[in-house]
């Protein structure tokens, strides 16, 4: 059942989870229906869909790594006991990507009647796993966010999320930004990309951009060209 969240800090503090979840969010919502509606018997649709499942372990498999090393032990040391439920959550998660994974080479495998069960089975799996997450990053959000603001200012919370923006690889950088950029809204973008622009040479924002244009539209577009070009 839902309730009236009353989360203190909510839209004023810097929220670390913010950007990640909203993008992981965003691919496991695109991703659930076209698993859904896949057709078997094509080959290269077969090929893609199945890319796009590791793609989405791979990016899930990376979170939950970041979290496990750098958000969970920080927060340990803002309160003891805080990290606990979803470390241990996250133990399930690895053991869901592991069944999916194994269920999309199933897919991949088979042909057939056999081929339209498993791929009915993948897309069940996808729906349990993003409904898991999404309970749990919800959680994350409100139970860890209280800790965080609650014990750091938030330039202390930019510090621990440039550590952890500094363990992507440039691949888990590209396939982490093609989804969180679009999933923000023009505001968040901005306050996502203005620190980039003025702190990083000018290549690694070009960078982004040519990244994630395909996946924003042309009012998307223009509000982030516009806003890129306020002076510093
Ligand atoms: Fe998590």
């Amino acid at each position: 059942m839902l309730e009236v969240i009353q989360d203190q800090g909510l839209g004023a503090r810097y929220d670390i989870y913010l950007p990640i979840h909203k993008g992981l969010r965003a691919f496991m919502c695109q991703l659930r229906p076209r698993v859904g509606a896949l057709d078997t018997e094509d080959e290269a649709a077969v090929t893609e869909a199945l890319e796009a499942v590791r793609a989405l372990i791979v990016l899930c498999e990376g979170h939950l790594t970041k979290e496990d090393t750098l958000v969970h032990p920080y927060l340990e040391e803002c309160a003891p006991g805080s990290a606990e439920g979803a470390t241990a959550e996250h133990r399930d998660h690895a053991v869901s990507l592991e069944i999916l994974a194994a269920q999309a080479d199933l897919v991949a495998r088979t042909r057939g009647t056999a081929r339209v069960s498993a791929a009915l089975r993948l897309y069940r799996l996808l729906a349990l796993m993003v409904g898991e997450n999404f309970i749990h990053m919800h959680a994350e959000e409100t139970d860890h966010n209280a800790v965080l603001w609650g014990t750091r200012s938030d330039a202390e919370l930019q510090g621990l999320e440039a550590r952890i923006v500094a363990t992507l690889t440039p691949a888990e950088s590209a396939a982490t930004l093609r989804w969180i950029v679009p999933a923000l809204t023009p505001a968040e973008r901005l306050e996502f990309l203005l620190p980039i622009r003025d702190n990083a040479p000018p290549v690694v924002l070009e960078e982004i951009l040519s990244v994630v244009r395909p996946y924003l539209d042309g009012a998307a577009w223009s509000k982030l060209e516009r806003g890129l070009r306020r002076a510093a």
